[in-house]
């Protein structure tokens, strides 16, 4: 479009989505769930001056092939203009249990639940790191999915579904290798309570899609022992780093924590049952100082497969 538009917005949809209750507020603006043709739809509207981040999300949603389990479902986007004010909404489908934030603040899991919450968020993210070639040598309309980096992995971007399971939300920051060959040393960049020590010490190379996957994979360490203190003998509910960092942390306390401390949050290896302990060790892992020794989801993915085969009680 001549605007410059992303192709899959639709400027009537707007229209038809009624809202209905504010659901969550954050300094993107604001989440409703609202009703669209007889279903509840989540319906995120954007700040005007974070319209760099809907755009990205509406771009990164449309992308061929994204759709999975363990991501959030897109809907579409809509800008409209209301008393000569833009709005920006996109609508996804609705969970009406919220973000896995809010899930471990109100409950304990069973080792079962965790891993089910585990699992599918790292199944989520593997679907979202994957590169998936198009069948090359056929056609030349057939498309895969490009490789992603989220940048934003935290427990209030999951999304928890009402069978247990987890989808990943909130593509404002998502990158694919075109976009991380323009990248811009000063620009936006995600949570700092979850930003890995290369982003911290400003060492890690912007123009490398793997170095911000690398970044993914500390922050998924950070949900994933989020998630295990709540299994019993569960803690109460804690962000990553919650001694140290107050809420939202600046970037130099959370550099000197990360990087010059070497910091991370307490894992007792006092676990007795063995999916614990092997949790623990898979965590240390992915949350390592040095990026290279972080592993891949898709390894991941098959040490939590083995570790649920494996518990049998
Ligand atoms: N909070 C943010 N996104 C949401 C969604 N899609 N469903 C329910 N709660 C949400």
């Amino acid at each position: 479009s001549g605007s410059g538009l992303p192709l899959m917005v639709q400027r009537t949809l707007s229209k038809q989505v009624s809202l209905l209750e504010c659901v969550g507020k954050g300094r993107y603006g604001e989440v409703w769930r609202g009703l669209w043709c007889a279903d509840s739809v989540a319906v995120k509207i954007f700040f005007s001056r974070d319209e760099a981040s809907w755009r990205r999300e509406t771009e990164i949603y449309s992308t061929v092939l994204l759709r999975h389990t363990n991501i959030l479902a897109y809907i579409g986007s809509d800008m409209t203009s209301r008393n000569s004010c833009t709005q920006l909404w996109l609508i996804t489908h609705f969970h009406p249990l919220g973000s896995l934030y809010e899930h471990l603040a109100r409950t304990t899991l069973t080792r079962h639940q965790m891993m089910a919450i585990c699992l599918s968020t790292v199944n989520g993210l593997l679907h979202l790191h994957t590169d998936i070639h198009g069948t090359q040598y056929t056609h030349e309309t057939s498309q895969g999915k490009p490789a992603i980096a989220h940048r934003d992995i935290k427990s209030k971007n999951i999304l928890v579904k009402v069978n247990g399971e987890c989808c990943i939300a909130d593509f404002g920051l998502a990158m694919t290798a075109a976009h991380v060959a323009h990248a811009q040393p000063g620009a936006r960049q995600g949570t700092k309570r979850y930003m890995s020590p290369e982003l911290l010490d400003q060492t890690m190379n912007i123009h490398c899609l793997e170095a911000y996957r690398k970044c993914d994979i500390y922050a998924l360490a950070l949900v994933l022992w989020e998630v295990l203190a709540r299994v019993p003998p569960a803690r109460e509910a804690r962000p990553p780093f919650h001694a140290q960092a107050p809420a939202d942390p600046s970037f130099e306390l959370m550099r000197k924590i990360v990087c010059v401390d070497g910091a991370r949050p307490d894992l007792p290896d006092t676990f007795t049952h063995p999916t614990m302990a092997g949790m623990a060790s898979l965590i240390r892992e992915c949350w390592h100082q040095n990026s290279s020794v972080r592993l891949p989801a898709l390894r991941i993915k098959k040490t939590l497969l083995k570790l649920a085969a494996n518990d049998n009680s």
